[in-house]
């Protein structure tokens, strides 16, 4: 059962027994005690804590939400943009978040001149809208699997790069010389064993942020930005 199946489940499971527990309470304690409630299972029912603390959280949100007294549609116009943007992180578990300006630079410093370059999972277009301006010479190609950070990237990007849309995992990786990531921990394992299968000698792997595990990478190249991030470079030779 996926994760976020068993965030639903288990939120309601809490909130009925908050109500047997206390019926005559008010609904604040109520949603305190399911988000305990929940809190607890969590740690037993799913694969990280930090889902301890969005179980305790999310029905006080809920009850603080209907508080504000907001029209429904203002929620159903919020909830179909948070599907179209986010949607595919729920199978990929990559949500969208956008590389920063010192990790661009970063990352110029270290693609050849004239490469062909693949931004996997490549969001709205923010690298290769970059790398149009300062690396003219970088062929620029990017996918990206959700819906509308892929059209905004279309519209941004124009005929300056080639812009697809899909699964990076099911798209050969054999033709470029440098493969850009910046996805999460999760897929880090598994794109490691499919460039195994694809990639060229000559080409390099640049993940910011995400090491793969049990490879270290052949360079790490410190990111002068507020979190400190790293950008971890591997050559196939
Ligand atoms: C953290 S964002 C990075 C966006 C952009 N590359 C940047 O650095 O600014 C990761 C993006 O990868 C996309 N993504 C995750 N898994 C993917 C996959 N298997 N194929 C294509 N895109 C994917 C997500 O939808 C998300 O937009």
């Amino acid at each position: 059962m996926s994760q976020p199946l068993r965030f639903v489940l288990l939120q309601l499971a809490a909130v009925l027994l908050a109500f047997w527990l206390l019926p005559r309470a008010g609904v604040l304690d109520q949603a305190i005690t399911a988000g305990l409630l929940a809190a607890v299972v969590a740690r037993v029912v799913h694969d990280r804590r930090w889902w301890m603390l969005i179980h305790a959280v999310f029905p006080v949100a809920i009850v603080g939400a209907l508080a504000l007294d907001v029209p429904p549609w203002v929620w159903l116009v919020a909830f179909v943009l948070m599907f179209v943007v986010y949607s595919g992180a729920v199978r990929s578990r990559v949500p969208l978040y956008l590389s920063n300006q010192h990790a661009l630079g970063k990352l110029s410093e270290h693609i050849p001149p004239n490469a062909r370059l693949l931004d996997i999972g490549a969001g709205t277009g923010t690298v290769l809208a970059w790398l149009r301006r300062q690396r003219p010479d970088v062929q620029l190609s990017g996918i990206e699997l959700a819906w509308l950070p892929w059209l905004i990237g279309r519209l941004r990007l124009g005929k300056a790069a080639t812009w697809l849309r899909g699964d990076a995992m099911a798209l050969n990786l054999g033709g470029y010389d440098v493969i850009y990531a910046y996805l999460s921990p999760e897929p880090m394992a598994d794109l490691w064993l499919k460039l195994q299968q694809e990639w060229q000698p000559g080409s390099r792997l640049i993940s910011n942020s995400f090491a793969i595990p049990g490879v270290p990478p052949d360079e790490i190249v410190t990111v002068e930005d507020w979190k400190n991030s790293r950008l971890y470079i591997w050559h196939h030779r």
